[in-house]
């Protein structure tokens, strides 16, 4: 593994996330050895405070309101739920944007910390290649 390979699995694996919300492993787990390839998601759903999309909501006649996520399901009663969204699989990431459930990242994810997301994706390269 190179130096920046390297340092890309120590953020990953290790250090609180640029936003501050803790480790990528906590919602993207590399469970080496389970699954020869592993998806990168425990499937559970969080609410990260993604930004609105406004021009999507706007499109699709729902201007000014929220998408409540997993709480719009008829099934789910716990309003605490409301903007969950499932964890996503991080595979192929770098060709798969725009990213979040309303693709409101488009190159914005790249652009946060140019050289931690640059590390982390040669990670997942030496990884999976
Ligand atoms: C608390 C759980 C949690 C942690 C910790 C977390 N994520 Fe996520 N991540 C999520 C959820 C939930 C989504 C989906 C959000 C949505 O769709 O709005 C997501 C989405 C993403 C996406 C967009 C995927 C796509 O295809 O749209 C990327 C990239 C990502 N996470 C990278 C990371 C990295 C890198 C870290 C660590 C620095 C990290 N995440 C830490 C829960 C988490």
């Amino acid at each position: 593994m190179t130096a920046q390979e390297l340092e890309g699995m120590n953020i990953y694996m290790n250090e609180v996330d640029i936003a501050g919300a803790g480790r990528c492993t906590l919602c993207h787990p590399i469970i080496k050895d389970v699954d020869s390839s592993p998806l990168m998601t425990d499937y559970s759903y969080n609410n990260l405070g993604v930004p609105i999309n406004n021009a999507l909501r706007t499109a699709n006649g729902k201007a000014g309101t929220n998408d409540e996520g997993l709480f719009l399901n008829p099934d789910v009663n716990d309003t605490s739920l409301k903007g969950s969204f499932k964890v996503s699989s991080l595979r192929n990431i770098a060709v798969t944007g725009p990213y979040m459930h309303n693709g409101v990242f488009k190159e914005q994810i790249k652009n946060m910390n140019k050289e931690k997301v640059l590390s982390i994706n040669l990670f997942f390269f030496f990884l999976y290649s």
